[in-house]
């Protein structure tokens, strides 16, 4: 059985996932660097000012956008093989993937504000921006139901 329709899905998950994690990545040995005493987060100001809201963006990206939309991706690849049958409801399985797309923007928009530099376990109480709790929910919840 085919699953090119399926596939495109995967294939989305899994790209936006990379990006994540070669943005996210970028920004390890600028950590490193930091620990050598060696500062380079003014070379990317405004974009991102200090060490705490380059290393939340690098947790989070790494640690919760990468690792969830791989999963994602990675799950319906096998799923659908697995089972050997397409989708029930594509439909929904999109609409789970756009949920986390706006999940990640909310939550990239309070982190690029430097108003939410609160690492990627977002300990309670909710130290970050308001819109920084939602944009994580929705990134953890867009993938439920996905297989619908
Ligand atoms: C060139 C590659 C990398 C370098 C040099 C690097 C460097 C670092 C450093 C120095 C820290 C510690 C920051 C601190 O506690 O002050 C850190 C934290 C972390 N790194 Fe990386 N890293 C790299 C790649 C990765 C990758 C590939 C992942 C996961 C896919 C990852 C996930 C994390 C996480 C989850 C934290 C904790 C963030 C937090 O406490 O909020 N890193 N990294």
């Amino acid at each position: 059985m085919m699953f090119a329709r399926e596939d495109r899905l995967v294939r989305w998950n899994i790209y936006l996932g990379l990006i994540a994690l070669a943005l996210g990545t970028a920004l390890g040995p600028l950590q490193a660097l930091q620990y050598a005493k060696v500062n380079l987060y003014g070379v990317l100001s405004p974009l991102i000012r200090s060490y705490y809201q380059g290393l939340t963006l690098h947790g989070v990206l790494n640690a919760l956008v990468w690792t969830t939309f791989f999963i994602m991706g990675f799950s319906i690849f096998v799923t659908v093989r697995m089972l050997n049958r397409p989708l029930h409801n594509p439909g929904i399985a999109w609409a789970g993937f756009w949920v986390m797309v706006a999940g990640v923007i909310l939550a990239a928009y309070a982190i690029l504000t430097h108003r939410a530099s609160v690492l990627y376990t977002f300990y309670l109480p909710p130290a970050g921006a308001p819109d920084l709790l939602p944009g994580r929910d929705a990134v953890g919840g867009g993938d439920v139901d996905h297989l619908g």
